[in-house]
């Protein structure tokens, strides 16, 4: 099939690579002539392994191309894909729709076939009946068939999330829709994918519930976490008692950090303002955003009594300020809360990052970037473990030993057993297990 995707952020870019890989004719579009130009010469603006070698394959068969100009890659295809931003608004909650709209009108003013329009962008419970209506007005026979069809990827597993999806959901009461959506994704429902036709507003609140529901799951082993620190007892062994059990299942039990990245804050927020609109309580989301906010300042209190809340002109390593491994995005990464507060009180702030300095810390004279592990590794106070990449997986300890002081590690991701550390001068902290183990 001829695809058009329309915006070559994570979303549009990963799906449209993947459906070209598939066999369809895909055309990537862009507003932004610079990131077009480099998509044109291999240059991919996002971190997602094996992408790259994705899109030089399909580019080199004919499969892909990338084009700035929306009109005429539209008319050119049968779905048209919409796949553009959906930032919170500058009311700190809302999502930012003005993107989707805006796509929407030029398609409405430009466009005289008929077409299959494809919403993949995340929008809130009734935005496909508004671009309907810009679309097709108050018309009975539409040009326009409008379809809601959430994405499910996560970063760093995209790849892999798009071609062997649990599920694809598809929202839409127009048989010969859902028809040619399902002829679509045959090659992925081929391989096991549950292909779930549901009607347009369910589908935009699938793809909401499910983040809420996941972005639950993990306070709520955060907060078993908590109690195990205090009780004795290892998280771990509760999480996979707990997930042994089919119900529960045991995915998105591990306990660590506060949650971040581009999609759990936002998204809890945005339903959380959608409940508001249809005059709604969603007490238990409520609750998951506040207890994942306080996440940051525990998380920041458990540092300073380790420090034994001498904080000042302490050196502070961290690994890893990604807001999980496999990709290099810091968007709402508990890095970013802890390195500020920390360099607030005093502390000098090192980090290593295996995707490379963040322009972001620098203008913060307090933190420093070293692109060597062991040399962020030497002479600190404590190094936090944050990101759990697999180099940090098996770390020298006798280089660390051997270039620290009576060094103390705090392993945000239990990536060691704390048994390993007990007769060595390393003092080792974790999550959710006796805190002083
Ligand atoms: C998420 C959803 O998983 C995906 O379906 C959706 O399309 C986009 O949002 P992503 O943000 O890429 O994907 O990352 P994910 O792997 O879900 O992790 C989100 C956050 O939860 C990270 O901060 C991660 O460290 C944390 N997490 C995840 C945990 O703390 N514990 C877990 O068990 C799982």
């Amino acid at each position: 099939m001829k695809l058009c995707f329309i915006g070559t952020g994570y979303v549009g870019l990963v799906s449209g690579v993947c459906f070209a890989d598939i066999g369809n004719h895909v055309i990537c579009v862009d507003k932004n002539l610079d990131k077009i130009n480099r998509l044109n010469i291999g240059d991919i603006p996002i971190y997602e392994p094996g992408l790259s070698e994705m899109v030089k394959k399909n580019v080199d068969v004919g499969r892909l191309s990338f084009s700035n100009d929306l009109i005429k890659s539209a008319n050119k295809s049968d779905i048209i894909f919409i796949a553009v931003g959906t930032p919170t608004s500058n009311d700190g909650a809302s999502a930012d729709l003005s993107q989707v709209f805006n796509v929407a009108k030029t398609l409405k003013k430009n466009i005289k076939k008929s077409k299959i329009i494809v919403t993949k962008s995340t929008v809130p419970l009734g935005t496909n009946d508004q671009i309907d209506k810009i679309l097709n007005g108050k018309k009975k026979n539409k040009l326009f068939k409008v379809v809601s069809n959430p994405e499910f990827l996560r970063e760093g597993d995209a790849i892999k999330d798009f071609k062997y999806p649990d599920r694809v959901v598809i929202g839409s009461d127009d048989k010969i829709v859902i028809r040619t959506l399902n002829a679509l994704y045959r090659p992925i429902i081929n391989k096991g994918a549950i292909f779930f036709a549901s009607t347009r507003r369910a589908a935009e609140l699938i793809k909401y519930a499910s983040n809420a529901f996941l972005a639950t799951k993990i306070s709520f082993i955060n907060e078993i976490a908590d109690l195990c620190e205090k009780a004795n007892v290892h998280v771990e062994d509760v999480a996979i008692g707990m997930g042994l059990d089919k119900r529960v299942g045991s995915r998105f039990l591990r306990a660590g950090p506060a949650y971040g990245g581009s999609c759990f804050p936002k998204d809890t927020k945005a339903l959380i303002h959608t409940s508001k609109k249809f005059k709604s309580q969603l007490s238990i989301v409520n609750s998951v955003i506040k207890f994942n906010n306080n996440r940051n300042l525990h998380i920041e209190k458990n540092i300073c009594r380790i420090l034994k809340n001498k904080i000042k002109n302490k050196n502070v390593c961290f690994l890893g300020v990604t807001f999980k491994a496999n990709t290099d995005d810091i968007r709402d990464s508990a890095a970013l809360y802890l390195i500020s507060k920390l360099s607030k009180k005093g502390a000098n702030v090192k980090y290593y990052e295996p995707t490379g300095k963040k322009d972001f810390f620098d203008k913060n004279e307090k933190v420093k970037y070293f692109s060597d592990l062991y040399d962020a590794i030497k002479n600190n106070d404590l190094i936090i473990i944050h990101t759990e990449w697999d180099e940090f997986k098996s770390l020298d300890f006798t280089r660390i030993k051997k270039n620290n002081k009576k060094v103390k590690i705090y392993d945000l991701r239990n990536l060691y057993d704390s048994k390993f550390f007990q007769k060595s001068n390393i003092f080792y902290y974790s999550i959710g297990r006796p805190l002083y183990a």
